[in-house]
């Protein structure tokens, strides 16, 4: 198969473009909810390390190695292994990376589609004047009613895919060009209403001072498993924008910008939610229901305060949107490198996830209770195990296959950072984020 023709149509529209994909669930409703259970601030810090250390070469590596394939992740593997005289079997690589965005975008769209149920409860002004107990009561019926949660998670599907079926000039562009700004401006609103709250002064506390007597092997892992989603690397979803990198653009600079914004927008997310939580004296040890049942209960009892959920779900969509568009990306493009009109690459892969996504629906229902792996339903495996296992091992390989496996000058140019910038990052990748990657993995597995 050829190379892709397709390009993002500017230098600002590549760094949209990732930037939406790593901005996602992982910012607004894992980042806070991960921080609560793992003692604040230690968390954050421990997550910034790593974004640092390790998420920002990976996530170079991958999408150099897209640039430099020019097709879909699968296929530019094959090439590049192929043009370096190495084992065919790196396109395998491609292949873990499909099975790992797939079941993360079954759990994407399932998630994602609450916040379509949570926008619509809001503008209703179904919130207001219910108490704490009502509100966590409308949630866990939510939970309960697979034919609601199969709704939102159809419709979810049905925004992602009629995106993606356009392709990238077209479609991704268009949406990521109108999304990113008016995501941050939805931010900042959101934060300085947070700046009016009690719970302020607590929420930065929360989150800046460390309390060291919190630090764990678990945290560390969390913390790990954390960067990598959070920032989109690991899966190969980076890879496949990676091909329609325009030429001459700065990879590591491009790159240094998303990370900055995805650890802000997180940051920011952070400090509302927080401020809210301490405000009505909640637990921030909650766990993944945070953001979905605390929020609520809180709004409820401010003033304007539908407008203010309404507003954060509306968020909270537009930026899981650009997010799961990047994750269905590889596979149809590697359904399209295999001969697959786009639409039909779209559409299939469109069955499949939503198929799988019924499973984790079904299991707040009728298969909560089902054991698929240590005591884990399909939901609680698919939250966990894609991420805080296939991702950093996709992450490692990807980091080797650019730092040892690729020929010196097709890296070199892929780059685009002057030969200097290529040796730091290349000996950032083999003595530094290699071998930390590597040491964490296999500590946490034993
Ligand atoms: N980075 C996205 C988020 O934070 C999730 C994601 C993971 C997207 C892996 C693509 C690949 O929500
Ligand atoms: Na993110």
């Amino acid at each position: 198969m050829t190379e892709t023709l397709e390009r993002w149509s500017s230098r600002r529209a590549f760094i949209l473009a990732v930037t939406g994909a790593a901005v996602g669930l992982g910012n607004i409703w894992r980042f806070p909810y991960m921080t609560g259970e793992n003692g604040g601030a230690v968390f954050l810090l421990l997550y910034v390390a790593f974004v640092v250390s390790l998420g920002l070469p990976v996530m170079m590596a991958e999408i150099m190695i897209g640039r430099a394939g020019r097709r879909s992740p699968m296929q530019s593997l094959a090439y590049l292994a192929h043009q370096a005289e190495a084992s065919p079997h790196w396109r395998w690589l491609g292949v873990f990376g499909g099975v790992t965005v797939f079941f993360i975008l079954s759990f994407y769209s399932v998630v994602s589609g609450w916040s379509i149920e949570f926008l619509i409860e809001a503008v209703n002004g179904d919130f207001v004047g219910l108490g704490p107990a009502e509100i966590g009561a409308n949630f866990d019926a939510f939970l309960a009613d697979p034919l609601r949660m199969t709704f939102n998670h159809t419709l979810f599907l049905l925004l992602t895919m009629s995106v993606v079926a356009a392709g990238v000039a077209g479609g991704l562009e268009k949406l990521n060009n109108l999304m990113m700004p008016l995501l941050y401006v939805l931010l900042v609103v959101l934060v300085i209403y947070a700046a009016s709250t009690d719970g302020f002064g607590q929420a930065l506390t929360w989150l800046l001072r460390p309390d060291l007597s919190a630090l764990s092997v678990g945290v560390v892992l969390n913390a790990l498993g954390h960067a990598f989603f959070t920032l989109a690397v690991g899966a190969c979803a980076l890879m496949a924008y990676g091909a329609y990198m325009p030429d001459h653009q700065s990879l590591p600079r491009a790159v240094g910008a998303v990370a900055v914004l995805d650890v802000a927008v997180a940051l920011l997310a952070g400090v509302a939610i927080f401020s809210v939580v301490f405000s009505q004296g909640m637990d921030p040890g909650e766990g993944p229901g945070l953001m979905f049942v605390t929020l609520p209960i809180a709004f409820a009892e401010l003033p304007w305060g539908s407008l203010w959920l309404g507003i954060f779900f509306l968020l909270l969509l537009l930026a899981t949107w650009t997010s799961s568009i990047n994750l269905a990306e590889p596979m149809v493009a590697t359904l399209q490198g295999m001969g697959l009109r786009r639409s039909r690459a779209t559409a299939l892969v469109a069955v499949a996830v939503w198929l799988a996504g019924l499973l984790s629906v079904l299991s707040f229902s009728t298969m909560a209770e089902v054991d698929w792996l240590a005591g884990m339903n399909f939901f609680e495996l698919v939250t966990t195990v894609p991420t805080d296992v296939f991702l950093p091992i996709g992450g490692l390989l990807i980091a080797i296959f650019a730092a040892w496996v690729m020929p010196r000058s097709t890296a070199l140019r892929a780059l685009d950072a002057g030969p200097n910038g290529f040796r730091v990052w290349q000996a950032l990748l083999r003595y530094v984020s290699i071998p930390l990657t590597l040491i964490v993995l296999l500590s946490g597995l034993i």
